[in-house]
């Protein structure tokens, strides 16, 4: 059963440190949430939450949205991402249009899955101008490519989020094209081809969609000078056969009625003009600007062909014929169909033509010859959902560059937006075409490959970086559109920069509180003091001593201190109110709490070397009478100091420091000092022994540099004491002294001083070495030297004499046995000769 306890206890304990061990961290890590002081600060951190309760300390308020601070929910202020769908209607499938001409059914028809019932009247942005518009698309079902229509969404800054929303291209979607073309005299063979191929553009394009209209307009240039020749012979026909130069004329308006289009193009008339560059741009001005009178409908693909040969003139080539106004971006036509502005208005510029053409939704293909081909591939990166196409130079390709066009056009979505990009940043994702792929969503705002009917998802992700300054931009309309296709999604953008409490009249605001002295205004909680005061509770006077004086934080001891008050108090209007210590023993005060009573040195374990020694304050130690030193450690009596035979601090060869003697030098250059706890002892280096060398020498001994007489006068300071055997008593300072006379004889005496006068032992006997004969040394080593030489000289003499002589008698010997000396040849041989048997044993 103990046993048992024992182990649950242990696991408990072990449990515990692992949970303390997984929290220290996130403990440590930053807290985003901290030093932010008001409502709207906190909030507009992500994962903060504000707590307005009353009693709360300030600084604690803004706290991390998981963890539960004991605050009560309704005064929790932690505004939520809010989205919701305010018009979805389902994308069309299947053929709607063609089929439903002339049914019933305006928009919203479709099981229109409507989210919210305030705001339908705003269903679509194209209602602004579609009272008027052509008769038969307001009779057709509504189409809807984009899926939801209108969204609310409430953005916390800083967090990111995600919109999905559909796109699906309808099937037979209606088609407008309008075919824009230079009629200058280059281009007559063009026209005819056109006005043959007429009928099968129509085909073609029919074979694509049901619904498809087509319309003609041409154009040649501003009628004045330079650009036209304005002689009036040359106005009436500036060419061969031709009409009267005009800037646009509107031939014929968008129409269901083919052979219409082939017999317009044939009769529209060529004319010339003088320079290269055509007045196309006022052109397209009239021919986006103008709905009504072009007819271009609203539900549908609106094309805009343009068709040149040459290049073209844009804002500011009107100065060249003195016209200066700049293009107002309306629409001038007159009865006719004729541009009424062309003189009176400059050409507008690339991007009023790009910003026109993004607002209505029009997909300019600018079909020109292939010596212009250059130009307008770099004009279309400039103008919004626009391609260039290259032209045939009589335009026989015309119908096959189209039907190309319109399907790169087609097989293709990019989505845009309005949304400034300083206030709020969006991101578009796509997964492609659904159920082709791998469905995972990659940062595009394109997706291309796409077929009628094709579902494509996206999500647009938003995120507000910080608060517009100005209050009005909280709110914002975004509209998020593929190009080209003028239906989109509204997003009705709200920044949560503020919280509800910091409304006047929410409960939690209170002007002029009591709370905040009636100096301010009590507002999520905290005081929001008016400009007179400050403070926690705007209990400060800005009369009074304020936090900051001319920019000097006064809490602070300098601008290096990153904490007011050393961090150990609080700073109230400018003071520091330092925290009491739990330990009763320990006290902080000062201007910046900077001093106290617990940060001294130490000595002996202690503080101050103890309450009997000294005290602390402010980091330093106040010592008592007779202590001293930095922990008041040190006794500033002498007697410590001063040795037993003497009466001098250190025998007076140094100083009393803190109860014990710091010895002087012994000498000026050495670096030996004198030694013994009291400085008593000398070292050898520097003694005083020569100073009585001589006097002792004489007075001892009667030798050395004084002679009788100057050993009485100079030597009367003291008499040395005669002694058998000399020995320093280095205890009482006693200074050993050893020399050397002329004669090799050592001799020793010790002094002392004995306060007053110097007192002198020496050794009765000189030490002297035992003579030594030098001469005769060498007498003796040249004598041996000698007597060794003759020794040799003898034994060398002995024993060839010895060696003669056996010579000589063996001499006498041979002499005697030889025989031939007598006469005989020695070359003679006996003629007779003796042989012995060795085997003969016979005697
Ligand atoms: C909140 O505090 C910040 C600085 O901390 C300040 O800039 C802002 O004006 C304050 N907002 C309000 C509403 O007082
Ligand atoms: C229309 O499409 C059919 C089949 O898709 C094709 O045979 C015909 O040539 C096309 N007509 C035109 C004018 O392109
Ligand atoms: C069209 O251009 C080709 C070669 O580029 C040329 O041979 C032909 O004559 C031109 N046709 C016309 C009508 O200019
Ligand atoms: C977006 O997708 C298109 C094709 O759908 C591709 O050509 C393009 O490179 C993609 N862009 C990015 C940034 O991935
Ligand atoms: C974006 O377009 C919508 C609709 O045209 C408009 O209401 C809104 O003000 C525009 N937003 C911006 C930021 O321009
Ligand atoms: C007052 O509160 C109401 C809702 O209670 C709110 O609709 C209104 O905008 C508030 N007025 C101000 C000035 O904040
Ligand atoms: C701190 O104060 C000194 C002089 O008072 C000034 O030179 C210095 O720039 C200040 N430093 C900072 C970080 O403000
Ligand atoms: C510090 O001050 C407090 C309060 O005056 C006192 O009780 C304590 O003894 C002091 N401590 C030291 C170490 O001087
Ligand atoms: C200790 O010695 C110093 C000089 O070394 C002297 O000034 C001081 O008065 C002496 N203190 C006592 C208590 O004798
Ligand atoms: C010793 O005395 C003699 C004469 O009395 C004097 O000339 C000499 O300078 C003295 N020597 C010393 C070292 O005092
Ligand atoms: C020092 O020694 C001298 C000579 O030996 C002696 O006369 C004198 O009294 C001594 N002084 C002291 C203080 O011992």
């Amino acid at each position: 059963m103990d046993r048992r306890l024992w182990w649950g206890g242990a696991a408990t304990l072990l449990v515990t440190v692992f949970l303390a061990l997984l929290a220290a961290p996130e403990a440590n890590a930053q807290n985003p949430c901290l030093g932010k002081l008001n409502c709207s600060d906190c909030i507009r951190t992500p994962t903060c939450s504000w707590c307005s309760k009353s009693g709360l300390e300030d600084s604690k308020r803004c706290f991390q949205s998981n963890r539960k601070l004991g605050c009560p929910e309704r005064h929790i202020h932690n505004p939520s991402i809010q989205y919701r769908k305010i018009l979805a209607q389902e994308l069309s499938r299947g053929r709607v249009a063609g089929a439903a001409a002339g049914a019933a059914g305006a928009a919203g028809g479709k099981g229109g899955a409507s989210v919210s019932t305030s705001s339908s009247s705003s269903s679509s942005s194209s209602s602004s101008w579609s009272s008027s518009s052509s008769s038969s698309s307001s009779s057709r079902r509504k189409i809807v490519q984009i899926y939801p229509q209108r969204v609310g969404l409430k953005l916390r800054i800083n967090e990111a989020y995600r919109i999905k929303f559909e796109y699906a291209q309808a099937e037979d979607y209606p088609v407008d094209l309008y075919y824009l073309m230079d009629l200058s005299k280059s281009m007559e063979d063009d026209k005819d081809k056109l006005s043959t191929l007429g009928d099968l553009l129509v085909a073609s394009m029919r074979n694509v969609t049901s619904n498809f209209r087509l319309g003609f307009g041409s154009f040649v240039d501003k009628i004045v000078m330079p650009y036209v020749s304005t002689v009036p012979k040359n106005l009436e026909e500036p060419c061969p056969g031709c009409a009267a130069p005009y800037g646009f004329q509107n031939a014929m308006p968008l129409s269901e009625d083919a052979g219409e289009f082939a017999g317009k193009v044939k009769n529209a008339a060529v004319s010339g003009n003088l320079d290269a560059p055509e007045g196309g741009f006022d052109a397209i001005m009239q021919a986006i600007v103008c709905r009504d009178e072009i007819g271009w409908r609203n539900q549908a693909r609106r094309l805009l062909v343009f068709s040149t040969d040459a290049g073209f003139h844009y804002a500011g080539d009107g100065k060249l014929g003195g016209i200066v106004k700049p293009n107002d971006g309306e629409c001038h036509l007159d009865g006719r169909g004729l541009y009424t502005h062309s003189t009176l208005q400059d050409y507008p510029s690339i991007s009023q033509i790009n910003l026109k053409v993004k607002e209505n939704s029009i997909n300019v293909i600018f079909a020109v010859t292939g010596e212009q081909i250059g130009i307008y591939e770099r004009l279309k990166d400039h103008v919004e959902g626009s391609s260039a196409g290259k032209l045939s130079n009589d335009s026989s390709n015309v119908v096959d560059l189209v039907r190309e066009q319109y399907e790169k056009i087609t097989s293709s979505v990019e989505m845009r937006d309005n949304a400034t990009s300083s206030i709020v940043r969006l991101r578009y994702f796509t997964s492609g075409i659904e159920g082709k792929g791998d469905n995972i969503m990659r940062e595009n705002h394109t997706c291309e490959g796409l077929k009628v009917g094709s579902k494509v998802n996206f999500e647009v992700e938003f995120l507000a970086k910080q608060c517009p300054r100005n209050r009005a931009d909280w709110k914002q309309t975004i509209q998020i559109y593929p190009v080209g296709i003028d239906e989109s999604l509204i997003v009705d953008l709200e920044l949560l920069c503020d919280c509800q409490c910091e409304r006047e009249n929410h409960s939690e605001f209170e002007k002029k509180s009591e709370y905040c002295n009636k100096a301010g205004d009590l507002v999520c909680g905290v005081c929001q003091c008016d400009e007179q005061h400050f403070g926690p509770r705007c209990e400060c006077d800005s009369h009074g001593e304020g936090k900051e004086l001319d920019g000097v934080n006064l809490c602070r001891k300098d601008n290096t201190s990153l904490v007011d008050c050393s961090g150990r108090g609080s700073c109230i209007c400018g003071q520091c109110h330092c925290d009491a210590k739990t330990n009763p023993e320990e006290k902080v005060w000062g201007r910046f709490c900077e001093c106290d009573n617990f940060s001294c040195n130490y000595g002996g374990g202690e503080i101050c070397s103890g309450s009997s020694h000294g005290v602390c304050d402010c980091g330093k130690c106040l010592c008592e009478p007779g202590w001293s030193g930095d922990a008041c450690e040190c006794s500033t009596v002498n007697t410590t100091c001063i040795g037993p035979k003497s009466t001098d601090i250190c025998s007076g060869r140094g100083v009393c420091k803190c109860g014990k003697c710091l010895c002087d030098l012994a000498n000026d250059d050495g670096d030996e000092r004198y030694g013994g706890e009291y400085c008593e002892r000398v070292p050898l280096t520097a003694t005083h022994c020569s100073e009585y060398q001589a006097c002792v020498q004489c007075q001892m001994y009667q030798k050395g540099e004084f002679n009788e007489e100057e050993c009485a006068a100079n030597c009367t300071a003291f008499v040395p004491l005669p002694v058998d055997y000399v020995e320093a008593n280095e205890e009482e300072g006693e200074v050993m002294c050893i020399y050397f006379d002329d004669e090799g004889c050592r001799y020793k005496f010790v002094y002392l001083y004995n306060g007053t006068d110097v007192v002198i032992r020496a050794q009765e006997k000189l030490e002297c070495p035992p003579v030594v004969h030098f001469l005769g040394i060498i007498f003796l080593v040249v004598g041996a030297i000698v007597l060794i030489g003759l020794i040799l000289l003898l034994l060398w003499k002995l024993l060839t004499t010895i060696h003669d002589r056996r010579e000589f008698a063996k001499f006498e010997k041979e002499r005697m046995l030889a025989k031939w000396d007598t006469g005989e040849n020695p070359i003679y041989k006996q003629a007779t000769s003796t042989f012995k048997n060795p085997t003969y044993a016979g005697k």
